[in-house]
């Protein structure tokens, strides 16, 4: 990113790259000037060679509160369309490296679509989700309709979003939302544990199967099969592809460079 940010916090730790939400005195509310950062933030570390995982938290009570609501409190709908907000999160689509989401406390409205953009999600015991949109006569609009109803079906996403209903965080890991649950004081721990194992794998690999799972949310299964084996043959101009069929040859660890 260009200046430094003001609305998040990020870091590096070897492989790993964080991203913290950081307006807790308004629990994180994702104002424009936020999206815009975490957007640039994650654009920056899927260009930077050394990372190869991106984890996405929020500092304070909690990962976030939804959309800022006084921000948009007073907009008109064609203020609205005329902003096209919501366009610009489609470039969390265009990320290539794995994003791990890690939430505690509330994960809700926008905060929640976010957390769905995310490729594996984590989350404490006691967390929240919820599209509490409905409650402020609005919906959600960065996605949550689409991608909740991909994850959970029409049933379950139609009942928790037309009455704004809290999920805890035991139904949304029973409902595949979330990968793992863990105590709060492990979350960020155990995070990090997690993503330094991811980033061991063979990057291009990563990579890929990312691409073809995402294609396969909304491809028929042909179009998904076609564009795997594509990608299957790809890898096999890779460095890593050499390496790591060679390695077990000779049984022996593979050291995977991302080329
Ligand atoms: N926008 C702006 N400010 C927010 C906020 C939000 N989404 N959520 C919380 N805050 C602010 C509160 O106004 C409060 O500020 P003050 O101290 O200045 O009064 C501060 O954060 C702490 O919040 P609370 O005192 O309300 O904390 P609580 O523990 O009593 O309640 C809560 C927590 C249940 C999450 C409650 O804050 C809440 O309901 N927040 C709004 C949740 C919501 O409706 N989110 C959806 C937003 S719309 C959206 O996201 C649209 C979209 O699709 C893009």
């Amino acid at each position: 990113m260009s200046k430094s940010p003001c609305f998040i916090e990020t870091r590096t730790e070897g492989p790993v790259a964080f991203i913290e939400l950081n307006r807790p005195e308004v629990l994180n509310a994702l104002n424009r000037g936020m999206v815009a950062e975490i957007l640039g933030a994650m654009e920056d570390f899927d260009k930077a060679n050394d990372v190869r995982v991106i984890v996405l938290s929020g500092k304070g009570r909690c990962f976030a509160a939804g959309a800022d609501i006084d921000e948009m409190a007073a907009a008109e709908s064609i203020e609205m369309e005329l902003l096209n907000q919501f366009t610009d999160w489609d470039r969390l689509s265009w990320i290539k490296k794995p994003i791990i989401g890690a939430v505690h406390g509330f994960a809700l409205g926008g905060a929640f679509e976010l957390a769905l953009c995310c490729d594996l999600l984590f989350a404490t015991e006691d967390a929240e989700f919820g599209f509490p949109e409905v409650l402020l006569g609005v919906m959600p609009g960065a996605g949550g309709t689409v991608r909740l109803t991909k994850l959970v079906g029409k049933t379950k996403a139609m009942e928790w979003l037309f009455t704004g209903k809290r999920i805890s965080a035991k139904e949304a890991s029973d409902f595949g939302i979330v990968n793992k649950l863990f105590a709060r004081e492990a979350l960020m721990e155990e995070t990090a544990r997690y993503a330094r194992e991811l980033a061991k794998m063979p990057p291009l690999s990563v990579r890929f199967i990312k691409e073809s799972v995402l294609k396969a949310i909304d491809a028929s299964i042909y179009e998904g099969m076609q564009f795997e084996r594509k990608n299957f043959s790809l890898l096999f101009s890779s460095e890593d592809q050499k390496e790591g069929m060679k390695a077990f040859i000779e049984k022996r660890k593979a050291q995977f460079k991302g080329r």
